[in-house]
């Protein structure tokens, strides 16, 4: 039985009727363009082929009823009446969360029963809680026949992310959830949200994407990502800028300079603007057909990550190290950082001795095992029935 028929087939034995439909979003990697998102600027996600699944179907009684197939004991019946910002702290949040920020934004959303299932690994940077709030928040749009655009949604889903979740994220996620396209990386001004679907077939060039989920758990409704932030903000303001965006790379070293001995704010604008200029490199090689020369901005912005914004961890380190040495063509941390997952752009030949590169180097470190897949840039959210 296939994924969309298997979460139909539980969705009639929970609740007795079939769904109104059936939907699907997926989780995300991030090729460059990274902490960029709350600065306002350029990020370059594409979507992975593991997705989140929700069949759905309206209730018009005021009650949200959540059944999740991935949870020990996954089910929980709530009253729309009363959904509060950070009063959950469990699964059931991002659903809610989402069915909270349509009603408050003055959408008729009157209830729902909504089956989930998900292959997007959890706490592994790869988005897995923005599929999932993106894929309740299309079925709702679909079934309310609200008339939102994808964009709008992924705002939305950020908010319920910030305010119902309580995690100070940006927008990269659930727009990348919401808009990639298949065989594409998405370029993305987080600024207006203009987006330009850049194609990315690596398969067609003899290289392959590899996705290294070293097992190290994040979270970022814990401080460390909330504290870069306010330090982007607060380097924003002591040069007079709304956002980090807009210190040209032309002028950062001046506006290192204005900041004096503020060396943290330095280290922090350092990244932001350089990772900005990179997003923008590594969109004009791919535009010009230099897929091969990304590589070493990949690397470049490792280190700028590492060093400057200090959200590296042994693991990801490793991966890089041991990638490059094998002769990878570029390698990096991608998503929020503090474990996660890295990405490492290889020849296709290299597939196999790198992965074993990567397995044997953690081995002698005494890591746990990393799960090693190849990435290829998949569809966004869509409805499968
Ligand atoms: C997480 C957040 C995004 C973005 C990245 C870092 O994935 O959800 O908004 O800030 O970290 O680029």
């Amino acid at each position: 039985m296939g994924a969309e028929q298997q979460v139909r087939a539980d969705f009639v034995e929970l609740y007795g009727a079939e769904p109104e439909g059936v939907w699907a979003a997926p989780g995300r990697v991030n090729l460059i363009g990274e902490h960029t998102d709350y600065n306002d600027g350029f990020v370059m996600p594409f979507a992975l082929p593991h997705t989140a699944t929700a069949a759905v179907s309206r209730r018009t009684d005021g009650r949200l009823r959540l059944h999740s197939a991935d949870i020990e004991d996954g089910v929980a019946e709530l009253r729309l009446d009363d959904l509060t910002p950070e009063s959950d702290r469990a699964w059931t949040a991002y659903p809610a969360g989402v069915v909270w920020a349509l009603r408050e934004a003055g959408h008729p959303v009157t209830g729902a029963d909504i089956h989930l299932t998900s292959t997007v690994p959890s706490g592994a940077g790869l988005s897995s809680s923005a599929a999932l709030e993106v894929v309740v928040a299309l079925a709702l749009n679909d079934l309310f026949e609200l008339g939102l655009a994808r964009w709008q949604l992924a705002r939305l889903c950020q908010r319920t992310e910030n305010v119902y979740v309580g995690a100070p994220t940006g927008i990269m996620d659930q727009t990348a959830s919401a808009c990639c396209e298949a065989g594409h990386a998405l370029f993305l001004d987080t600024r207006d949200l203009s987006q330009q679907q850049i194609p990315f077939d690596l398969a067609a060039e003899g290289m392959r994407l590899l996705v290294v989920d070293t097992q190290v758990k994040h979270a970022h409704s814990d401080g460390e990502y909330g504290k870069r932030r306010a330090g982007c903000e607060k380097g924003a303001a002591l040069l007079g800028v709304d956002a980090l965006r807009d210190i040209a790379y032309a002028d950062l070293d001046a506006a290192l300079e204005r900041l004096g001995d503020e060396e943290e704010v330095r280290c922090l604008v350092r990244h932001v603007v350089t990772e900005d200029q990179r997003v923008e490199r590594v969109v004009s090689l791919l535009k010009s057909g230099e897929t091969r020369a990304i590589g070493p901005v990949l690397v470049e912005g490792h280190a700028s990550l590492r060093d400057d914004f200090r959200i590296s961890c042994p693991e990801l380190d490793l991966v890089v190290d041991t990638a490059l040495a094998g002769g990878a063509l570029g390698a990096r941390m991608t998503g929020g950082g503090f474990g996660g997952s890295a990405i490492v752009l290889v020849e296709a030949a290299d597939v196999d001795t790198i992965t074993k590169a990567v397995e044997e180097a953690f081995a002698a470190a005494g890591f746990t095992a990393p799960r090693v897949f190849e990435a290829v840039p998949s569809a966004g959210a869509r409805r499968l029935a």
